[in-house]
């Protein structure tokens, strides 16, 4: 880890919303009086009935409860439309970059969002959606994931979003998890010039849902799609809807929508956010931690699909009117200079992308960044893994020629937005740390093993946050009791992370990865136990155990060791057809990179396999397997290091 340390130029930090004083200051003011800072910025969105009530949390085990703003009424898709429109109606607010760069790029302006926005909830409200009932969006990165959204909060109806890459059994399982009335998708989404049949996707998943579920479908390529009685044709009903639809007026605390993610036990929980705390988080981190200004280009390379999209390409910066990049394509196609040649066509000030994709860039060399005028850029980000200093350095020289602060962002699908991240005008920045915290955020360190706060600035241990935030997850869909035992029972009175992190003598955190069996495969999350179970759901696996290994590119690769029924010959064939398997489950995302035969799985005298041990092996790290005398037969742990995969 490096030290060397980048403090904002003079010019940036003169210029910034925030410089290092002011910083202070604020961090300083939102921590002794959480209500009545929150109470001031809780005015930068709309409001149809004022809160009078700031905050109400409670972190006790048995009755967490989360409320902020609790009484006031808003609508968030009137926050990041209409209230724009009188002023900018005709400034972009969403530009459309697709896949191949042979089509043409467009340009939404904040009345073409509205009209489209309500075109799309006449649509919804036509198929008999209402308040309260739930939207599943599985489409790729294209103009109507946005209007989908935003037509639901409209409305008062809550989306889950299925990332497009996932498997129709995955889509089946979110959409009878969330008891979805409505399923949205396209017939094909294109990416890095393949496509994907997303509409013969969603009929085998709804093969699995109740009959009653329809389907509406966006028309991206004109490809190929059969049409069955549940299926609604999304283009042509909204070419023929009203471009007016009157916001329904939501409680503060009514969800805004459920996002499945991967935890360390189980199948994905759908972690639940509201309306207006949600809402003042995102767009407040937005703005000052990208240093947003009014006419700035703003570009966040995430999907839709995960929190990143949600938060900071959608509901943050359209709540603060900005125009924000939507980009349907990958970093690599039609090559690598994709990322660098969007960024000079459309004159990007505020770039924020993923280290994976640093990393596999890097590796293709600095031609494709060089020929590219770059100039426009000022501030850089990051999220979703830590950053080794190399991508960091890279990204600070090669990309920001030097003169670009970086964001690195430390933050998950559960805070809704960014927890701890530097300020561009404030933060001096060390490459590979997240430094230090956002408004109102007070991370702790604990020991893990006795769970007391370690109180010396230098520490190392589990990342918990001593308070709640805005924009905070609310709870489990259908499950608070997960709610509360996934968060709030391992550290009484905290919010655990699952992150362990160091802090340095100046304060300074460095988040060292998930403590728990979440692994973080190019910064998509990753349960272990999905895997998993995603592999013993095979007729010829025994059993299976997945952990996580260093990867060059991803960060983390999936290492599984799987052991076969009796009698079943371990053949490159059916290491194939279980890579094929567990695609098909889950999504090509949680294909294993590497499987190993093993005859048995170290396991105690309990029956419990021990997966410090095989991550140890999988690190080919195996000369420090610690006290492996608890075993019920340690000649397996011979076996597994001898047939090891990973050989550094
Ligand atoms: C990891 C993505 C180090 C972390 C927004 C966290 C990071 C998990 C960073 C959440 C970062 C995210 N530095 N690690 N800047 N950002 N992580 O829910 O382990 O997909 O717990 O949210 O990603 O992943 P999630």
């Amino acid at each position: 880890m490096s030290d060397t340390t980048y403090p904002p130029s003079a010019d940036f930090a003169a210029n910034a919303h925030i410089d290092a004083a002011k910083y202070t200051e604020m961090y300083d003011a939102s921590i002794n009086d959480p209500a009545a800072f929150w109470g001031e910025h809780g005015k930068r969105i709309d409001w149809i009935k004022p809160f009078t009530k700031v905050k109400d949390v409670s972190f006790e085990l048995g009755k967490v409860s989360i409320n902020w703003y609790s009484d006031g009424t808003l609508n968030v898709a009137a926050n990041c439309i209409d209230r724009h429109l009188a002023t900018r109606a005709n400034q972009t607010a969403i530009i459309w970059e697709p896949d191949s760069p042979d089509e043409e790029a467009l340009h939404i302006t904040y009345q073409e969002l509205h009209d489209n926005t309500c075109r799309m909830a006449n649509v919804l409200k036509d198929l008999g959606v209402t308040r309260g009932d739930r939207v599943v969006i599985y489409l790729p990165m294209i103009p109507e994931a946005a209007y989908a959204m935003l037509a639901c909060a409209r409305i008062g109806a809550i989306h889950s979003i299925v990332f497009a890459g996932f498997s129709p059994d995955a889509l089946g399982a979110r959409i009878n998890g969330s008891d979805a009335k409505v399923v949205i998708t396209a017939d094909e989404a294109p990416r890095g010039g393949r496509k994907t049949a997303l509409k013969s996707n969603t009929d085998a998943a709804l093969l699995h849902c109740d009959d009653r579920v329809k389907n509406l479908v966006v028309k991206r390529t004109g490809g190929q799609t059969t049409w069955t009685e549940r299926d609604y044709d999304c283009t042509a009903l909204m070419a023929a809807a009203s471009t007016e639809c009157a916001p329904e007026e939501m409680g503060a605390e009514d969800p805004l929508f459920i996002l499945y993610t991967s935890g360390s036990t189980g199948q994905p929980k759908g972690v639940v956010h509201t309306s207006g705390g949600y809402l003042v988080y995102a767009s407040m981190t937005q703005e000052l931690v990208f240093d947003y200004h009014e006419g700035d280009i703003y570009w966040c390379t995430a999907d839709v699909g995960w929190v990143t999209g949600h938060s900071y390409i959608v509901y943050g910066p359209l709540a603060n009117g900005a125009t924000t990049v939507m980009f349907e394509g990958v970093p690599t196609y039609p090559d690598a200079s994709r990322f660098w040649q969007v960024c000079e066509k459309h004159k990007v000030n505020q770039f924020y992308t993923a280290p994976t994709a640093l990393r596999a860039l890097m590796g293709q060399g600095n031609s494709f960044v060089e020929k590219c005028d770059l100039s426009d850029l000022k501030v850089l980000g990051t999220v979703g893994e830590p950053i080794n200093p190399e991508a960091w350095n890279w990204y600070n020289e090669v990309v920001g020629k030097g003169n670009c602060p970086i964001v690195d962002t430390w933050w998950q699908t559960e805070t809704g937005g960014h927890l701890m991240t530097p300020l561009p005008g404030a933060t001096a920045t060390k490459p590979g740390s997240c430094t230090t915290p956002f408004f109102g955020v007070q991370p702790v360190i604990l020991d893990p093993t006795s769970g007391v706060e370690i109180h010396d600035t230098e520490a190392e241990g589990v990342l918990c946050i001593k308070d709640s935030w805005p924009g905070q997850m609310r709870t489990v869909y259908g499950d608070h009791e997960r709610f509360e035992k996934t968060y709030f029972s391992d550290y009484k009175g905290y919010y655990f992370t699952g992150d362990g992190c160091r802090r340095d003598a100046d304060g300074y955190y460095w988040i060292t990865g998930r403590v728990d069996d979440v692994i973080n495969v190019s910064g998509h999350r990753m349960g272990t136990a999905e895997v998993e179970s995603a592999l013993v759901a095979h007729a010829q696996v025994a059993e299976a155990a997945v952990v996580g290994y260093p990867h060059d590119i991803k960060g983390q690769g999936i290492y599984a060791y799987v052991t076969l029924m009796n009698g079943v010959e371990p053949t490159e064939e059916l290491r194939k057809e279980l890579e094929k398997w567990v695609r098909t489950e889950i999504g090509p995302i949680a294909k294993p990179d590497l499987i190993q035969w093993a005859p048995g799985l170290p396991k105690t005298r309990s029956g419990k396999i021990m997966r410090r041990i095989l991550r140890k092996i999988a690190e080919d790290d195996f000369g420090a397997l610690g006290d492996t005398s608890t075993l019920a037969e340690p000649a397996v742990v011979d076996d597994l290091i001898e047939n090891r995969m990973n050989r550094g």
